[in-house]
């Protein structure tokens, strides 16, 4: 597999063209940020980290019948995809209360929420990824009909169950996550971007610790401990 021109680089990846129209290469790169990217910051090595812990759980997830672009990892902090035309919706799934869902509702911190809650933002840095229901998405032009969005929630929800019940048994909470998804060359809906410490909330079960960006958000120790931590408890 021939690694061909840059296409795309985002904060976390960036996206390669290869010699198969079909596929692209993702790099995971080491930068992290947050709060719409004033924070910024590096650690080496997160980048392998991310593309390992997404590599299982795209495997894990295949296994359990989600589509998504994983094809194969192909060294420390690069992953072969399928290509995928991406709706620019950050679908959020939430389990416990915390982080922009507890600013914006007043719900308390670290309360379990009676069922999983799923969120659409709208994928735009200029605006901040502001969060909208489906006739703002329908509007914008974000998706094609109410039953691909229904299909965005579906998926989104199937991946909590298989996440969430994972990640019990290895004492962690999965508090939530953020998924993305695009169009294949076929049409169909598959899961893309990445699966990681940088996308999900993960807390111990028994301390409460924080294994995820919340780390580096909030400096509360080392990022990469925190990831490789994530990456043992799967691999367990
Ligand atoms: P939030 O509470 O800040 O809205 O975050 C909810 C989840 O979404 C959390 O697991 C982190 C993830 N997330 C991203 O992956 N990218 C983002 O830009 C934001 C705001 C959240």
């Amino acid at each position: 597999m021939e690694k061909k021109e840059l296409l795309y680089e985002g904060k976390a990846k960036r996206i390669y063209a290869t010699d198969d129209e079909n596929l692209y290469i993702a790099e995971f790169k080491d930068d992290l940020t947050a709060f719409d990217a004033q924070k910024k910051g590096s650690e080496a090595g997160k980048g392998a980290l991310n593309c390992q812990i997404s590599s299982l759980l795209f495997e894990l997830l295949e296994e359990n019948g989600i589509p998504t672009h994983y094809v194969k990892r192909l060294n420390e902090n690069e992953m072969l995809i399928k290509r995928a035309e991406m709706i620019p919706i950050e679908v959020v799934v939430r389990n416990i209360a915390t982080g922009s869902l507890t600013r914006r509702l007043g719900i308390p911190d670290g309360k379990v929420l009676p069922f999983s809650l799923v969120e659409f933002y709208y994928k735009n840095d200029e605006l901040h990824d502001p969060i909208i229901n489906d006739e703002h998405a329908l509007i914008l032009d974000l998706a094609r009909s109410e039953s691909e969005l229904e299909e965005l929630k579906r998926l989104g929800r199937e991946i909590n169950v298989i996440l969430k019940s994972f990640f019990d048994k290895r004492e962690l909470n999965l508090v939530d996550f953020k998924v993305e998804f695009g169009r294949d060359k076929d049409g169909n809906i598959i899961l893309g971007d990445e699966i990681s410490p940088d996308s999900c909330k993960f807390w111990d079960k028994k301390t409460g610790e924080k294994l995820d960006k919340d780390v580096f958000r909030q400096d509360l120790g080392n990022v990469k401990v925190a990831y490789e931590e994530v990456l043992r408890r799967i691999l367990k």
